[in-house]
């Protein structure tokens, strides 16, 4: 395929909330200040990053497919409290096939017993959980390698 590769970061409900919301559980950086971050290793790397975020499944089903038409070759996705409920986001990752990393801020297997199920890890590429904000940039690297972009 010609031209750079194409990663999308996309984030469920409340992550627009990070840099304020369960400081102890998410951490202090806003998800801008991540998504900037994010971004400038994209670029260094010759890679196209985007970044979505909403607080709404059927938006987020929409932006999910509409990866699919973009030629996204690589999601790293924080479905956030969508992870332990949605068949419809997990239906649409399943539909559009691009290959994903489940990312979480918490360890969510050191919390409440329901947010360890998740509908996303058993067909994503692998998850991480628990390191917070770097968990992300972790991922990219991973994508980045992963594409070929690195
Ligand atoms: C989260 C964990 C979820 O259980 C929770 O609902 C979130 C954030 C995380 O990043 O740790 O909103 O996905």
């Amino acid at each position: 395929m010609a031209g750079p590769q194409r990663l999308l970061v996309i984030n469920g409900p409340n992550l627009n909330l990070l840099g304020a919301r369960e400081t102890a559980v998410y951490g202090t950086d806003t998800l801008e200040a991540i998504n900037e971050r994010l971004a400038l290793r994209a670029r260094a790397a010759g890679a196209e990053l985007a970044t979505y975020q909403s607080n709404s499944e059927a938006e987020l089903v929409e932006r999910i497919q509409r990866a699919g038409k973009e030629g996204v070759g690589f999601i790293i996705i924080n479905p956030a409290a969508y992870t332990h409920t949605s068949v419809a986001m997990r239906d649409a990752m399943a539909a559009v096939g691009i290959p994903f990393v489940e990312v979480h801020l918490s360890n969510v297997f050191a919390r409440e017993s329901f947010r360890r199920e998740s509908y996303f890890t058993d067909i994503a590429v692998g998850i991480v959980s628990g390191l917070g904000a770097k968990g992300y940039e972790l991922a990219l690297e991973f994508a980045l390698q992963y594409t070929g972009n690195r």
